[in-house]
């Protein structure tokens, strides 16, 4: 029986586990959206995880959806993200940037003032955190890309991944999931298109598989790129019918680019982020249902899993065949040695949810490792 604390063969690179520490959006950049040194610290600390996936990094700046969020469109971004592929490879990891473009969800009070541009006009229904107004709606004053905007907008995705790939990561992630540009590619409620890019299932499947052909591009092999979706979520506003349809053509289409691996959100994961009932789990049995066999029955690769697991629950994903590697996402904001500790049955030291986002050190990279924690309290008081 394969075990979590399994080498994985993820194409060409090896992984030392089948452990991912996922990506974890957190506002620690400056306004800018250049990466700021404690961000190389925090990776560097996780660096035991088998993979670790940035938080959402924008390709281009109308698609910095949310305040402080890192962007790779600039030299000085590039620069930056170096000190953290360099810090977490220092310590043994592999990195992969995650590449997300908020398209809708968004304000343009987060991204200095940019309209924001999306498949259609269809606003987000949806709240978004802005610093200067707190919760307040999404934005409304949205363009809808033309069809040269959109070819366009596919090469600053290109660009993007060049600089990714000179930052010294280990490959890219296209975030397609969560309401975000692709997903609203995606969706038959954002996409009234009727060029390319909309019109039915299938076209609206191109954009997500021209941004990845681009990728692939950039980088010189598809081993490296990868795509996270999440069929039948309903977050940031988006909804879709013809999932199955939909969905079934992309896993087709992803089948023929030979990726480093397709990642699925569950649904049921992000309505317990946002702190609502779901009364869909019953005794935390999610592996078996929707999209896990979904996915697993029409792709043929790696696929990684994520969403309220725990070791057990992925263990027995992973003896039931459903996936390849797991993603822990809240769990890594508090045990940056979370592997060891699974490993060897050590207690996980809770996630303070309020620090989730902004601020500097404080709940973020100031979690101790279990040894840490065991030194320090053998320290006697008052030494
Ligand atoms: C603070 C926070 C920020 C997140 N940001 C992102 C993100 O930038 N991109 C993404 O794909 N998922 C994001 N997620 C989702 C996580 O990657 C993960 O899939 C989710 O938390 C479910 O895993 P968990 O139940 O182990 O926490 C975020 C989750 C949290 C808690």
């Amino acid at each position: 029986m394969p075990s979590l604390f399994d080498e994985f063969q993820l194409k060409d690179l090896t992984l030392p586990n089948r452990i991912v520490m996922g990506p974890m959006t957190r506002a620690k950049a400056t306004p800018e959206g250049v990466p700021t040194p404690v961000m190389a610290l925090h990776y560097a600390q996780r660096a035991s995880a088998g993979l670790i996936i940035t938080e959402g990094t924008w390709p281009d700046r109308r698609g910095q959806g949310y305040f402080d969020i890192p962007g790779i469109a600039t030299q000085e971004q590039e620069d930056a993200w170096r000190l953290v592929t360099d810090a977490v490879h220092a310590r043994g990891g592999r990195i992969f940037l995650q590449s997300e473009h908020t398209g809708r969800v968004g304000h343009e009070v987060n991204n200095g003032g940019l309209q924001m541009v999306s498949s259609s006009t269809t606003p987000a229904d949806a709240m978004i955190f802005t610093r200067e107004n707190g919760y307040s709606p999404m934005t409304t004053n949205l363009h809808e890309l033309t069809t040269a905007e959109t070819w366009d907008l596919i090469e600053d995705y290109h660009r993007a991944a060049v600089r990714t790939k000179a930052a010294g990561f280990d490959g890219i992630e296209l975030h397609g999931a969560s309401g975000y540009l692709p997903h609203q590619f995606l969706s038959d409620e954002t996409n009234q298109r009727t060029d390319e890019f909309g019109g039915t299932p299938y076209k609206r499947t191109e954009f997500m598989v021209q941004v990845l052909r681009r990728l692939i591009d950039a980088w010189g092999t598809s081993h490296r790129i990868a795509v996270k979706i999440s069929p039948n979520i309903r977050f940031n506003g988006i909804a879709e019918n013809e999932v199955a349809e939909t969905y079934s053509i992309l896993l087709d289409r992803l089948n023929e680019l030979d990726l480093a691996y397709v990642a699925f959100q569950t649904p049921e994961s992000l309505r317990s982020l946002a702190n609502q009932p779901n009364e869909e789990i019953v005794d935390g049995e999610i592996w078996h249902r929707f999209p896990y066999e979904f996915v697993r029955e029409r792709y043929n690769g790696t696929v990684i899993a994520s969403g309220d697991l725990t070791k057990e629950l992925a263990q027995k994903a992973l003896d039931a065949g459903k996936a390849d590697l797991f993603v822990f996402g809240r769990a890594y904001m508090s045990n940056p040695d979370l592997v060891e500790r699974m490993q060897n049955d050590w207690p996980l030291t809770p996630t303070d949810m309020r620090r989730s986002y902004g601020g500097a050190e404080e709940g973020y990279t100031d979690y101790p490792t279990w040894e840490e924690q065991n030194a320090a309290e053998l320290v006697p008081s008052g030494a």
